[in-house]
């Protein structure tokens, strides 16, 4: 069966008259005058594979990505070598104005049989959704050897290790925050990401007077291709304690900006921090809902991408709850929530603000039978101490707890969980003070 193909822009030669003359494997269904054209008629399900004959600058991670969602490839005309380079980053096959008819439709061929081979489903738009991740819209099509940036080389790939946790504060940034000031003070490279895109709050507790929204910067820029490592490090903020450096990308900076957080744009920013740290660490929302059926179609940005591609894309995942009777049903329900969400995603679960006046005595005992009668399989990885002044204290002066209560139990936990034995006993870093920070950021 011959290949339905949409195109836009004229180009040399008729080449797409050209394509129609071949009568083989490719038919041209539809010539659009403009990408938004092209991407109507590919929504309504016309077309396996759309040629950009001209105005591919105008393509974006997002745009491929809701075209490989309707199951369609996307494959550009260019003679730049840079453009071919930023169109292969967000998932678009480059190819030469000089290219001839039939090996055009070849390689419309096989872009298509590749696609079809990741066993994605056409005609479900929407891939901002969870489910979407086993045909990430990035990286489908077919690729030279070895000439994508984006994968080129050997570069070290580091691990992501999201913070989630369900609604109510159970301490999420408190967490993923110490978790990358004990992983810079082992000596590794980290990134923090502040994905939480309803109550950002990863400035704040680093006292860092950051306006920038570096997420969504980092976003802006993956999603037209141009996010690469150096970008990435000019965008992150530095924090410096005395006992180590990391990098931020600091949140939104009101919740109903959102939008600039999709799902295609975050894909490559993580990749892209895999590339430069050897720990990236997120802090996620609470909310895990899937927008309803309705906005399927649409391809409209999804409210959760940023939590759920996060999940999604996590090598390790620390699921926070507050230990006490809101807390802890409010977690095995979050759970379940999880498991249909981001099913691959094994959650660790840590048991934070843990106290005796909420769970009685024996707290850790308490939450362990509690948590074999409610009966959820996620293993119980840590219990954190409630420890009110030290985390107070930590936020007064905008310090992590390995500066302002380097003894604390709660500081001594957190570090257990992601560090070698020797970095968690070890005693006490000097302080750095939040004006140096600032000065740094
Ligand atoms: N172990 C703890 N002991 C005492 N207070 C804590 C602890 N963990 C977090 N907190 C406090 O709880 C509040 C919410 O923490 P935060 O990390 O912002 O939660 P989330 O990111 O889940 O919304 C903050 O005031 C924080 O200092
Ligand atoms: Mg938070």
């Amino acid at each position: 069966m011959s290949i339905p193909v949409v195109t836009v822009g004229d180009s040399r030669d008729d080449l797409v008259g050209g394509l129609e003359r071949l009568h083989g494997p490719v038919s041209v269904v539809r010539r659009c005058s403009e990408l938004a054209e092209l991407l109507a008629a590919c929504q309504s399900g016309l077309a396996r594979a759309a040629v950009v004959a001209a105005g591919g600058e105008e393509l974006t991670a997002s745009l491929v990505d809701r075209l490989s969602a309707v199951g369609v490839v996307v494959i550009a005309l260019t003679d730049s070598p840079e453009e071919t380079a930023r169109l292969r980053t967000i998932g678009v096959a480059a190819e030469s104005r000089a290219v001839e008819a039939a090996a055009l439709a070849a390689r419309i061929s096989a872009a298509v049989a590749q696609l079809s081979g990741t066993g994605h489903r056409p005609g479900r738009a929407g891939s901002d959704d969870a489910s979407s991740l086993a045909a990430p819209a990035v990286g489908q099509v077919p690729r030279s050897s070895g000439a994508n940036p984006a994968t080129a080389g050997t570069a070290a790939k580091g691990r992501i290790i999201a913070v989630w946790g369900p609604a109510g504060a159970p301490g999420r940034t408190l967490v993923a925050a110490n978790i990358a000031g004990e992983l810079a003070a082992e000596g590794q490279s980290v990134l923090l990401v502040d994905a939480d895109s309803y109550g950002a709050s990863v400035a704040a507790l680093l006292g860092l007077l950051d306006e920038a929204a570096g997420l969504a910067q980092a976003c802006r820029l993956a999603d037209q291709g141009l996010l690469d490592a150096d970008a990435l490090l000019r965008i992150a903020t530095t924090v410096a304690t005395k006992a180590g450096t990391f990098h931020v990308l600091t949140g939104i900076t009101r919740a109903d900006r959102w939008t600039e957080l999709r799902a295609a744009a975050l894909t490559l920013v993580l990749e892209r921090a895999r590339e430069i740290a050897d720990v990236t660490v997120v802090d996620t929302g609470f909310c895990l809902e899937a927008d309803d059926e309705l906005g399927f179609d649409s391809g409209a940005p999804r409210r959760n991408a940023a939590t759920l591609r996060s999940l999604e894309l996590a090598d390790t995942v620390f699921a926070v709850g507050a230990a006490d009777s809101i807390g802890v049903p409010r977690l095995v329900r979050g759970l379940a929530e999880l498991r249909t969400a981001v099913p691959q995603a094994a959650p660790q679960v840590v048991m934070n603000k843990v106290r005796t006046s909420a769970v009685g005595r024996s707290p850790e005992r308490q939450l362990r039978a509690a948590w074999e009668r409610y009966g959820p399989s996620a293993p119980l990885t840590a219990f954190l101490p409630s420890d009110p002044a030290a985390s107070d204290a930590a936020l007064l002066s905008g310090a992590l707890l390995l500066e302002s209560a380097p003894e604390s139990e709660l500081r001594r936990s957190i570090a257990a969980l992601v560090c070698a034995p020797a970095q968690r006993n070890k005693k006490s870093f000097v302080f750095s003070s939040t004006a140096e920070r600032r000065a740094k950021g």
